[in-house]
């Protein structure tokens, strides 16, 4: 009689508490999924790709209705702009901008670049000096001085010049796109001493297959000759340069001045100018000086590399001109709602930007008319079925991200207490690239949702599906599989989201699980004609999703599968258990190595090894508690509802406003943002940063404890991070 009653009970719970909110789910998953039209992205792509539109311009104002307009079609509650004064930067129309050679003693012109890229495809990108060349930030003016080469222009690349004896102070220094943040090579370069910067597409980077017309654009995705990438040199993950931690809003009042801003090296006073390699072949052929064979510093054109300085007809001097402004303009990001039947006040939300540097149809076009298909997808859905989501969905479009992640930075600063009580997850694409592979970088506690969503989505490339690959996860798997999670051999790679995207204040500055994903090609994180005019939809359409756009249909069936999980499922699916054991088998397991053996040559680092071996054991806690919760979850409706509820907070526990007293933006402790390079991420940097100053450190009494010195400071640092994990434990205690 008790079993019969237990059993009762129990089919009871899990009528009421399923796996999910909606008893139909696998018929409103298919439904969902179905309803997603490769079609109808195509549509929307052309109609917001038809004009140029950087932020703040008529044009771009011109997208957000558009936006605005299909979301509300689409039958979105809510719609409506919230809107921020932010200090942007623009090119001059009518005076582009050049690089020449000239006489140095006459001033006679050797070769001058024309500084607009040449219309390929008339019918897609002939809108007057939408094919301008100009980075934005740059400083305004004119610079002449011999050209230095400084390869990647990264801290080694300086480093190695020094050391062959070659000044970089008062020249105008060469630098090759790839492998760290534009602006990251330039603020180097001002630091260093140079007058002016140009930033070249090398084609090692960008014309693999050769840089013969008949191996690029319009024939490939390989870069053609003429074409440039265009881009920010702003340095801060802060948004608006003059607002850093508070919101741009209408009647606000700045914190910074722009003379400030220059002071902080946030933007740089030099000339700065990209170039294609087409142009960049006339200068670099020309320098004289040692060969870079020796160092690694040899990019793919046909003749050897040298460092200079200067050319190899000593009279022979390079003029930049650059004109540039700096203007304060009105920014519009869009806002629009599901709102949820059961849990309205948790979100769900959705982001994606849509300013551009020119077309845009891979950066960002491509995500931005796939959210208007997923936003259309789901009330296309609950019309059909009568569902509604448990949890509301929130969408977003936002605005002046390539100047700098303005518009999502500022809207997380003024909403940071509401996001932090009601944000579940954020959900980001900013673009898909190319068909090789869906590919996502998130934080540990989603990766068991994200693999079950990818193994739901069937594979958009045929050719995969016949070599059994069904699924997305498949390919996914083969292509970026790696002992990523020591406990989960089965999870593709999953880096940490880094500040390339509108995800990074949601992550970096208030702790909300944030994934960002794309499609993309193994070998390549970013794309050949990244920020390019050549970016209109004729690349889709003819290169890299010819199937009726299988690809972003897929990428918008993941987008919407993945947002349908999160809203619907009775137990937010974020799973501490798997955070734990990432923390404790990769985190610290690495730290544990560094650190220890450092203690093991210098007594001094006694306290930071306790620390961390408290640290270590209070993640042992953490995994011992995650794991039987985990049990009481399944088994128990009211451990359920209180872990769900609580949950989604536990990133918050990783925000500490004293961990980078240089980077307020930069809060997260266990997540942090490269200085170096503003497209990495790290792990622990605050800490590692105190490591490398102690390896660094060749007087042992800067390493004595004591107040102030490194011992001491790397103990503190660590427990900071034990603070963190010891308040995710205290999350799931049931009294304080
Ligand atoms: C150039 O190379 C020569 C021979 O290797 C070397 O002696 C000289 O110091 C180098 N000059 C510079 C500026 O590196
Ligand atoms: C300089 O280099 C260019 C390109 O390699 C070459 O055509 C030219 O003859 C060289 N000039 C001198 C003075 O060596
Ligand atoms: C080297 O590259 C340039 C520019 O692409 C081209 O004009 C030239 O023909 C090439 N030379 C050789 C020897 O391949
Ligand atoms: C995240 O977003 C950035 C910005 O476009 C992109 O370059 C990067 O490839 C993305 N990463 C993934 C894994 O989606
Ligand atoms: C993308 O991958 C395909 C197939 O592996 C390859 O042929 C192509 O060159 C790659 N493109 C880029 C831009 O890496
Ligand atoms: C996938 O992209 C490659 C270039 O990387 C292209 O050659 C191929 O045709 C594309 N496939 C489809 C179905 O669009
Ligand atoms: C896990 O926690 C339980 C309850 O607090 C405790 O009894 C047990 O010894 C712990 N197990 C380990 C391996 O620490
Ligand atoms: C978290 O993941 C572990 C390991 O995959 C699993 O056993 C556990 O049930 C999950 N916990 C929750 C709450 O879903
Ligand atoms: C330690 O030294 C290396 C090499 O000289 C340098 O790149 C790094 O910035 C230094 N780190 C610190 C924290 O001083």
């Amino acid at each position: 009689m008790r079993n019969l009653q237990f059993l009762i009970i129990c089919a009871f719970i899990l009528f009421v508490f399923g796996i999910d909110f909606d008893p139909n789910r696998a018929k409103t998953q298919s439904v969902l999924i179905n309803n997603i039209d490769g079609l109808k992205i195509k549509e929307t792509l052309k109609t917001i790709t038809a004009y140029p539109h950087v932020a703040g311009t008529p044009q771009n104002a011109r997208v957000a209705d558009t936006i605005a307009n299909l979301w509300k079609r689409a039958g979105l509650e809510d719609v409506h702009f919230k809107e921020y004064e932010a200090l942007l930067s623009y090119s001059d129309n009518d005076r582009p901008n050049h690089v020449s050679i000239i006489d140095k003693a006459t001033g006679k012109t050797f070769f001058k670049t024309i500084g607009m890229s040449p219309v390929i495809i008339p019918y897609e990108q002939s809108t007057p000096r939408a094919n301008i060349q100009w980075l934005a930030y740059s400083g305004d003016g004119t610079a002449i001085g011999e050209p230095v080469y400084a390869n990647y222009g990264r801290e080694e690349d300086f480093e190695k010049l020094k050391e062959i004896g070659i000044s970089v102070k008062d020249k105008i220094v060469v630098i090759r796109y790839g492998r760290c943040y534009r602006g990251n090579k330039v603020k180097l370069a001002q630091k260093y001493g140079a007058k002016a910067v140009i930033l070249y597409s090398d084609p090692a980077e960008v014309a693999q297959h050769g840089t013969h017309p008949s191996n690029t654009y319009p024939n490939s995705e390989w870069m053609p000759s003429g074409g440039v990438q265009r881009g920010s040199l702003k340095v801060s993950s802060g948004g608006d340069i003059l607002t850093p931690l508070v919101p741009a809003i209408k009647d606000g009042y700045p914190t910074l001045t722009i003379e400030e801003a220059y002071e902080k090296q946030i933007i740089p006073r030099i000339p700065v100018i990209p170039l294609s390699y087409g142009d960049a072949y006339h200068i670099l052929s020309r320098l004289s000086g040692n060969e870079t064979v020796d160092y690694d510093a040899q990019g793919g054109f046909n003749f050897t590399y040298r460092y200079g300085p200067g050319f190899n007809d000593s009279n022979s001097v390079i003029k930049v001109e650059v004109n540039s402004k700096l203007e304060t303009k009105t920014i519009r990001n869009i806002v629009g709602y599901i709102k949820g039947a059961v849990e309205p006040d948790q979100y769900v939300i959705l982001g994606n930007h849509y300013d551009a540097w020119v077309y845009g149809s891979i950066d960002p076009g491509s995500g931005t008319a796939v959210l208007a298909e997923v936003a259309r997808a789901f009330v296309k859905t609950m019309q059909q079925t009568n569902w509604r989501p448990a949890r509301t969905i929130m969408f977003c479009a936002w605005d002046a991200e390539e100047h700098g992640l303005i518009g999502s930075t500022e809207f997380v600063e003024e909403f940071e207490k509401q996001l932090s009580e009601r944000a579940v997850v954020y959900l980001n694409v900013d673009n898909i690239k190319s068909n090789g592979s869906f590919s996502a970088e998130t934080i540990p506690s989603m990766f068991a949702q994200v693999v079950e969503t990818a193994k739901v989505i069937r594979n958009p490339v045929e050719d995969e599906i016949r070599a059994g690959r069904t699924t997305v996860y498949d390919t996914w798997f083969k292509t970026f599989s790696t002992k990523f999670t020591p406990c989960h051999p089965d999870y593709p790679e999953m880096a940490i989201p880094a500040a390339s995207s509108d995800m990074a204040g949601f992550l970096n500055y208030i702790g909300i699980p944030v994934i960002n994903f794309t499609y993309r090609n193994a070998s390549w994180t970013q794309y050949p004609l990244y920020h390019s005019l050549y970016e209109t939809i004729f690349a889709q359409e003819h290169i890299f999703d010819t199937n009726d756009f299988a690809i972003h249909r897929s990428i918008g069936q993941f987008w919407a599968e993945l947002a349908r999980s999160y809203a619907d499922k009775t137990v937010i699916p974020l799973n501490v258990t798997i955070f734990a054991d990432q923390l404790k088998y990769n985190y610290l397991a690495e730290l544990r190595g560094v650190v220890y053996d450092l203690a093991l040559k210098h007594s001094e680092l006694v306290d930071s090894a306790n620390q961390l071996k408290i640290l270590s054991d209070l993640s042992d806690r953490l995994l011992n508690r995650s794991r039987i919760i985990d049990n009481q979850v399944q088994n128990d409706i009211s451990v359920a509802k209180w872990y769900s509820n609580r949950v989604f907070k536990v990133e918050r526990c990783f925000i500490n406003p004293n961990m980078s007293p240089e980077q307020p933006q930069n809060r997260h402790l266990l997540y942090s943002i490269s200085d170096k390079n503003n497209y990495a991420a790290a792990t622990m940097s605050h800490v590692y940063d105190v490591v490398s100053e102690i390896e660094n450190a060749t007087d042992v009494n800067t390493r004595k404890d004591g107040p102030g010195q490194l011992g001491v400071k790397l103990a503190r640092a660590i427990a900071l991070v034990q603070y963190g994990v010891n308040c995710v434990i205290n999350q799931f205690d049931d009294v304080i």
